[in-house]
Order: structure tokens, then C-alpha cells, then sequence
């Protein structure tokens, strides 16, 4: 469907022409007086000058040329050469019928549409996940679910974290609490056993002991570093470990975001990268793409015009080992064989940018990627404590996912009972919505690169710009619409109050507001949009009998509206990452 906006400024243009100017000066643009007008049209300003008149003797030409027009209620010209325009409720009534009826409620689908890859997630194996992997899950989700909605085939890639030093580190560790696994035995020669030698508890706990242990320990560092090595090359003990490690953890993140209601088309590391490396390496050495510098092997990237320097992206140490850099150009190629994509976005923590500004540099140079790729970083934010630093749980220490998630539920499960409108079983459901909707459209509803503020009482509160205030709205046309009963099939009718009318307004603003956040990889303009459209739905019932109105026609109209908003609201919920409730 074309938007209202394009449809409106195509009905003045003619105006225009009619009236014997441009059609160009027709462009309409939503108005900045709302009491006065839906719409405003400024052209007859920038006429005047073009055609040496007075601005308000063309405005007056082009309303009087749009008398009979179907479109509008009111054409006003007012001075100094405004034009004001009020839409025909009729003519509303069935773009909004035509909204009502078509897929997507009439949204076009991106033309060009492609494959998309989205690296996001990125969780490093058996560390833990901070609030940085949960935004990125998060900010990546929702982006993924946009992009889909738009036409692309879409691949979700998480990109695991499996192939640096931590492994090194828990494999040292292992073998001084535990030199006698036949791991450690290079006699052993198999098979290894099928059961991992530690839990996912065991494993958290593994990790940070070693961790802090090769910070003040220089041989245990030297050791989980030449355990790196050896996994690296091979060892088939360290192997057969780094495959424990994988299946421990890798469980345990599905449950995570499972947990989230995230999910990944693809479950591929970093380790998954390496066999791209030697023939990535030749090439680029075939090419005379590396460059020594102090024993390193490096590609500059440095352009004409830029305003800062920029490092070269460093492929190769002095001692041979490869990189972070390395890996994601390796990936690159994997992605490019694999699907060929159209686009690739990373979702990653804004601080990587420089990184990133190097990796597609390089990998552009090198011809890794195909020219007409578009690689983008979608850089996000901090999410900060009340004390304007990243974001810790009430004990202090780092966040863990789950206890953030358990500490949200929790609160928001003190209100359900509060409200005591869902009990049992059915409080569970709510409450886990609830907490999903509070945590997500806290986060989504800040532009990405910014950092904010987690707040629970502000995410959580019922009122407000916030998810359960969205989902509260829902709920209550829910409640409506089970009483009334059959309403899918019920046509729009035309609005009967202002109220109605505003409503039936920024229904139609829906295309317009997708296809920003669409182009912009910016799901916050999904949350303005929504809890614009809420506000107006909430005013429309607060002013209207819906289910006690007696005139049964009228309340059909009253029905089919207010069920177009509920699956406007359901579908932008379900492209951030949540969904409503039965009840709350
Ligand atoms: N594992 C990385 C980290 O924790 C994030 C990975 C982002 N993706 C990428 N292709 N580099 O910082």
C-alpha cells in the first residue's frame, strides 16, 4: 500500500497543477498544530517566489482547486500561505479497511531484499555473560526479527567466543586439580569418555579462579597460555576437553536465551573460523596485502581523507598466533561462501567500532567480501547502574543473566499478586511476560549507541513509556474483545470522535514508523511508535462505550478498531522480542 503521506501530497500536487503551478510545491508533511489541522502543506510559501504572487493568493488557488477532492474534509488556506487539511473520515475508514485486510497491513516489503547475516549474542564459552552480551541479544533479536519482516532471509549467527585464552586457562586449571584424567595422560589413547568431568557450576566457578590465578601467577599464565597452543594445534586430550567445555556451556546458553526468547539459525564460533585462516593467509600474502611491522604481519588501512588515524588490522604476531582480527575476516569468508549475503551486521558493544572500522577495510582490500556487500556495526551503548556506572547486581558483583532476570521476575511477580488478577499457574505466564517486556522495551526503547539507565522501578512500572504499560494496553483490548466475541471479520467503519479519529490517524502512521526503524537498524523508533499508538487507544476508550454502546452498528465499528490496534501493537511487540498476556 502506498503511505498516507505519499497518497496525500500525490492529491495536492495535482492541486497544485490544477491550479496552474508545479506539482512539486504539493509535498504534505504531518502537521505541527494538531488543534488546527492533520495535515500541512507548506509549498505555496516557496511558490510565491517562483511565481512572483503572494504566498496566500496561491494557497487559496490550489484549496479551491481541491474542493471536490474525496480525500479531504477540510482544505483551509490560512495566512501567510499555509494550507491546513483535515482528512475525509470516509477516505480514512478504508485506507485503514485496506490496512486491515492486506498482509503486513499493507507494508511493503523492502525491494531489495536479500540475505542477511547478524552476528550478535557473541558470548565468549564458559565466561560469564555480562550486560553487554545481554544488549546485544537483545538490540540483535529485534533487528533480526525487523529485517525478516521486511523480506530478507535472515541468518542469526551467534558467533561463540570458543577459541581464545579462557580455554587455555580452564584446561591448566583442570589439570592441577586433576592430573590424573586421562586427558592429561599422553598414553591414553582413547576412546576419551563421554561424560564431561565437570557441571556447568563447576565450570563458572573454573574459569574466574583460573582467570585471577594467571594474573598473579606468571607460570600458571605461561602454562594456560601454551595450553592454548596445544589445543590449538590439535592435542587430541585438550580436544577431547575443549569438546566437554563446548557441550557444557553451549547447553547452558540455550537455556539462556532460550530464556530470553532468543534465538540463533546458527551456532558457529570462532573455532569454526579457523580452517579459513592458512588459505585466507596465502591469499593475502599472495596479493602482497601484508606488510612487516616490528615482526608483525599487518594490512594497513589508513585512507586519503581520513580525519583521525586509523592502526593497521593486525593478522599475524610475532610469534605466529592470529588474532581477534583475524578470526572475524576469517568468518567473513566462511559467511561469503556459506550465504553469500547481501548485508552482514554485527550487533557489538560501540567500543569495538575501531576494531570493526578495521576488519571491513581490510577485508574490503583483500576482496574477502563482494564490493556491493553492505557491512555495517551496529555500536550499542552501556547499560549503566543508578550511580552512572555499568550496570552490577545489589550484591556488587558482575551480572549474571539469570540473576538479573530472576531479580526482575521476582519484583514484577510482588505486583501481579498486587493487582491479584491472575493466580496460579496463569500469575507464572504473566509475571514471565511481564519481566520480559520490562527488560527488553527498557532496552530497546533508548537508541542503540546511547547509554541508559537501568531502572527497574521505571521499566517495571505499569504507567509510562514501558513495555507492561504497552502490554497493559493490549491486555485491556483483549478483555474487550473476548466479551464482544467474533471480530476478526468486522470492517473499519468511519470515526465517530475526534478521539477515534487521532486513533485511526497513527494507525496509519504504521508503514512510515516501520520502515524508518527497518532502514535504521533502530527498533526504538518501534517503541516510540507503539506507545504513541497506546496513548491513543487508551484516550479513544476512556472516551468511548465500547461494549455498553446500544447502537450495535456503531459498536461494530468500535470493535474492528480497536482489533486492528491490538494486532498492530501484537505485531511490533513480536519484532522486539515479547509478547502479551492473556491477563494482568
Ligand atoms: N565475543 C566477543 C566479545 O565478547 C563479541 C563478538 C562480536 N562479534 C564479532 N564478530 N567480533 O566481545
Amino acid at each position: 500500500m502506498e503511505k498516507m503521506l505519499d497518497l496525500i501530497s500525490q492529491e495536492v500536487s495535482a492541486g497544485f497543477e490544477q491550479a496552474g503551478f508545479a506539482p512539486a510545491f504539493g509535498k504534505v508533511t504531518a502537521s505541527n498544530r494538531p488543534d488546527l489541522c492533520e495535515y500541512q502543506c507548506n509549498g505555496a510559501l516557496s511558490a510565491a517566489k517562483t511565481y512572483h504572487k503572494a504566498p496566500i493568493q496561491i494557497a487559496q488557488a490550489v484549496a479551491q482547486a481541491l474542493e471536490q477532492s474525496k480525500l479531504f474534509s477540510m482544505v483551509q488556506a490560512v495566512m501567510p500561505g499555509f494550507l491546513n487539511l483535515r482528512l475525509e473520515p470516509s477516505f480514512l475508514a478504508a485506507y485503514l479497511e485496506q490496512m486491515r485486510t492486506a498482509p503486513r497491513f499493507g507494508l511493503q516489503e523492502d525491494p531489495n531484499a536479500g540475505t542477511v547475516v547478524i552476528d550478535y549474542g557473541g558470548p565468549n564459552v564458559a565466561k560469564p555473560l555480562h550486560i553487554g552480551h545481554l544488549r546485544s541479544a537483545i538490540i540483535g533479536e529485534s533487528i533480526k526479527r525487523t529485517q525478516r519482516y521486511f523480506g530478507n532471509t535472515v541468518i542469526g549467527d551467534i558467533h561463540l567466543g570458543d577459541w581464545g585464552l579462557q580455554m587455555g586457562l580452564i584446561i591448566a586449571e583442570l589439570k592441577q586439580r586433576q592430573p590424573d584424567l586421562c586427558y592429561f595422560d599422553d598414553s591414553f589413547s582413547g576412546p576419551y569418555p563421554e561424560q564431561a568431568p565437570f557441571t556447568i557450576s563447576e565450570l563458572e566457578e573454573i574459569y574466574p579462579t583460573a582467570s585471577a590465578k594467571s594474573k598473579e601467577d606468571e607460570d600458571f599464565a605461561k602454562l594456560a597460555h601454551d595450553a592454548t597452543v596445544l589445543l590449538q594445534q590439535g592435542k587430541p586430550g585438550y580436544r577431547a576437553l575443549w569438546n566437554h567445555i563446548m557441550a557444557v556451556s553451549v547447553a547452558d546458553l540455550k537455556k539462556n536465551y532460550a530464556n530470553l526468547d532468543v534465538s540463533f539459525e546458527s551456532w558457529l564460533g570462532e573455532s569454526d573460523a579457523q580452517p579459513y585462516i592458512t588459505p585466507m593467509l596465502e591469499m593475502l600474502e599472495q596479493k602482497g596485502l601484508l606488510v612487516q611491522s616490528e615482526g608483525a604481519k599487518v594490512i594497513p588501512v589508513q585512507e586519503e581523507g581520513d580525519k583521525k588515524e586509523i592502526p593497521p588490522c593486525i593478522i599475524m604476531k610475532s610469534d605466529g598466533a592470529t588474532l581477534y582480527a583475524t578470526t572475524d575476516l576469517a568468518t567473513m569468508a566462511q559467511r561469503e561462501k556459506d550465504f553469500h549475503p547481501d548485508k552482514i551486521l554485527y550487533v557489538v558493544d560501540k567500543r569495538q567500532s575501531l576494531h570493526f572500522e578495521q576488519v571491513f577495510r581490510a577485508a574490503r582490500k583483500a576482496g574477502i567480501i563482494r564490493p556491493e556487500t553492505e557491512l555495517k556495526h551496529i555500536g550499542f551503548g552501556t547499560m549503566n547502574g543508578k550511580d552512572g556506572k555499568p550496570f552490577k547486581t545489589r550484591a556488587g558483583g558482575v551480572m549474571r543473566l539469570e540473576t538479573l532476570i530472576s531479580e526482575i521476575t521476582e519484583f514484577v511477580r510482588a505486583k501481579v499478586a498486587e493487582n491479584n488478577l491472575v493466580t496460579g499457574e496463569q500469575a507464572d505466564q504473566t509475571t514471565a511476560k511481564i519481566a520480559m517486556a520490562a527488560l527488553k522495551y527498557g532496552d530497546l526503547s533508548n537508541q542503540p549507541t546511547k547509554d541508559y539507565v537501568f531502572d527497574l522501578d521505571r521499566f517495571a512500572a505499569f504507567e509510562g513509556n514501558t513495555g507492561p504499560y504497552i502490554l497493559y494496553t493490549i491486555v485491556r483490548i483483549k478483555s474487550i474483545l473476548s466479551r464482544y466475541g467474533d471480530w476478526e471479520a468486522l470492517p473499519i467503519q468511519a470515526p465517530l470522535s475526534a478521539e477515534a479519529k487521532d486513533l485511526m490517524l497513527a494507525i496509519t502512521r504504521f508503514g512510515e514508523n516501520m520502515t524508518l526503524a527497518y532502514r535504521d537498524y533502530a527498533p526504538n523508533l518501534i517503541c516510540a511508535y507503539i506507545y504513541d499508538l497506546a496513548g491513543y487507544l487508551n484516550k479513544f476508550y476512556h472516551e468511548t462505550r465500547i461494549l455498553a454502546e446500544p447502537d450495535a452498528e456503531k459498536q461494530k465499528g468500535y470493535i474492528a478498531l480497536i482489533g486492528l490496534t491490538k494486532s498492530i501493537l501484537e505485531t511490533c511487540i513480536d519484532l522486539l522480542g515479547f509478547s502479551a498476556p492473556e491477563k494482568m
